[in-house]
């Protein structure tokens, strides 16, 4: 222990000594000074309190006397054990940690936010990490930009122009510590009135999000073509969110004429707008890339979101917005006083793996790793067609699995689960519980090949699925 904080009331009727000793010994008491622990010295505590060595040495003395602590001889004084003191009661904080959250053993985890770990470019990151980390970048240490520094901002509007089609200025960008984090700023600065559509099914911490902060969401269906936008005129709302490049969960793009026919219906409305959650467009395998809505909208209708969280890691909790040049005044009166939520070190290693060349590099290298994996699955799982089939394997690190049985998808899901086999059904994405075939999400980012295949294998045996073509002899 460096030191012990005490509010010494001076103007109080009980001595000063009385008052450290029973600080010190309540916290004992409550197990907050484990057995063991080192207090400070005496001659510390006098300094840090501000009081004189004497009153010190009353207070250990008395904690001596009653055997809370014990002096060892030329080291200091140290916490005793006091269960063997009668006459306290120990009123230990006791947290009891949920059944739930204790760790059920998993053996393959299908769950779909794991990324690949195994090809992160350690040594390139490792360099940027020890370049920051010099004397001559001393004002790292002080706050830095509130909307995240200008020399990562700039990256990204570089990096959004060229690989997104997004237009805008670094000073559009905010950066934030995640998308579940930059949320709750976008909706102070949407006002009290908005309403927001969310599709569905769709990504939960979304609906969390709005559905804590705003009161109600309305949910909008998903089908071949994306978010149903003639449904969502028939609505209220006047914010949509939408992942239109790969929607979650289901993995399909926004068609064409949905996606004009939404930037019609926001700018049908000043009120209205538009989020468009760009968060793993990286990895598309087949087709042309997919513009984003940012770069289409001509009315400044769009919010752009993204993050790192599937390109780089999901720890290193960097997100972003771009917000239309009529939103940027409203945030920056809002939240003057915020500082930015992301570490500036943090920041600067990334910035300067952007500026050379390092994550154009790491995203290449990724996205033909990622296609393997999505190419070994989906193979793989052909081999179980007719009652397996799949959709969404177009992009990103998950797809959809559907299982045509007439089994219910809640006695797949616990058999997978009790099999040790970590899944997600589709349900648990819906707001509207509509029939459909149980459908399940496979995530595989944080799985090799081998694991793939031994994964599928065990989760079909376990639901009692055989592959249509036996082996020739
Ligand atoms: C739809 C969607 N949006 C955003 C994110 C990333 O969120 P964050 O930046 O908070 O990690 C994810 C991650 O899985 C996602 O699935």
């Amino acid at each position: 222990m460096d030191m012990i904080f005490i509010e010494l009331q001076k103007n109080s009727n009980m001595p000063l000594y009385q008052q450290i000793y029973n600080q010190i010994k309540q916290d004992i008491i409550d197990g907050k000074f484990p057995v063991g622990m080192k207090l400070p010295s005496k001659r510390q505590l006098e300094d840090f309190l501000g009081v004189s060595q004497t009153t010190i040495e009353m207070a250990y003395d008395q904690l001596t006397a009653e055997g809370f602590i014990a002096a060892e001889p030329r080291k200091g004084y140290y916490v005793q054990a006091i269960e063997e003191l009668s006459y306290v009661q120990p009123t230990k904080n006791t947290l009891s940690i949920p059944t739930k959250m204790l760790n059920e053993p998993v053996h393959y985890d299908f769950s779909a936010n794991s990324i690949d770990t195994e090809h992160f470019p350690f040594t390139a990151w490792r360099k940027y990490a020890r370049d920051v980390m010099d004397p001559s970048n001393a004002h790292l240490l002080l706050l830095g930009d509130p909307h995240g520094d200008f020399e990562l901002r700039q990256e990204i509007a570089r990096y959004l122009y060229h690989s997104r089609g997004v237009d805008c200025v670094p000073e559009q960008i905010i950066v934030g510590s995640g998308t579940e984090q930059l949320l709750p700023l976008l909706i102070r600065i949407l006002g009290k009135d908005a309403q927001y559509a969310i599709e569905d099914p769709g990504y939960l911490m979304t609906r969390h999000v709005f559905s804590e902060n705003n009161g109600q969401t309305i949910p909008i269906a998903v089908d071949q073509e994306g978010l149903d936008v003639k449904a969502l005129q028939r609505t209220n709302a006047t914010i949509a969110y939408v992942t239109p490049s790969h929607q979650f969960p289901t993995g399909t793009v926004l068609s064409a004429a949905r996606r004009t026919a939404l930037l019609n219906w926001a700018t049908s409305n000043s009120e209205f707008f538009i989020i468009e959650d760009d968060y793993d467009s990286e990895f598309r395998y087949r087709g042309r890339p997919i513009p984003s809505l940012q770069g289409m909208d001509k009315g400044e209708k769009v919010i752009y979101l993204s993050t790192f969280t599937k390109s780089l890691m999901p720890s290193m909790r960097i997100a972003y917005m771009v917000l239309p040049p009529r939103l940027l005044e409203t945030y920056r009166q809002a939240f003057i006083p915020y500082s930015s939520s992301v570490p500036r070190i943090d920041q600067h290693i990334l910035a300067r793996f952007m500026a050379d060349g390092q994550f154009s590099r790491h995203l290449n290298r990724m996205r033909k790793i990622y296609r393997q994996k999505m190419y070994t699955l989906t193979e793989y799982l052909t081999s179980y067609k007719p009652i397996v089939t799949f959709s969404g394997d177009e992009a990103g690190m998950h797809i959809l699995l559907h299982i045509h049985t007439d089994r219910t998808e809640q006695e797949l899901l616990e058999q997978a689960l009790q099999a040790g086999i970590k899944i997600h059904n589709l349900h648990t994405y819906k707001v509207i519980q509509t029939r459909s075939v149980p459908s399940f999400l496979l995530g595989f980012g944080g799985l090799s090949e081998d694991d793939i295949r031994t994964g599928v294998d065990t989760l079909f045996r376990v639901w009692n699925i055989k592959k249509a073509t036996a082996p020739t002899q």
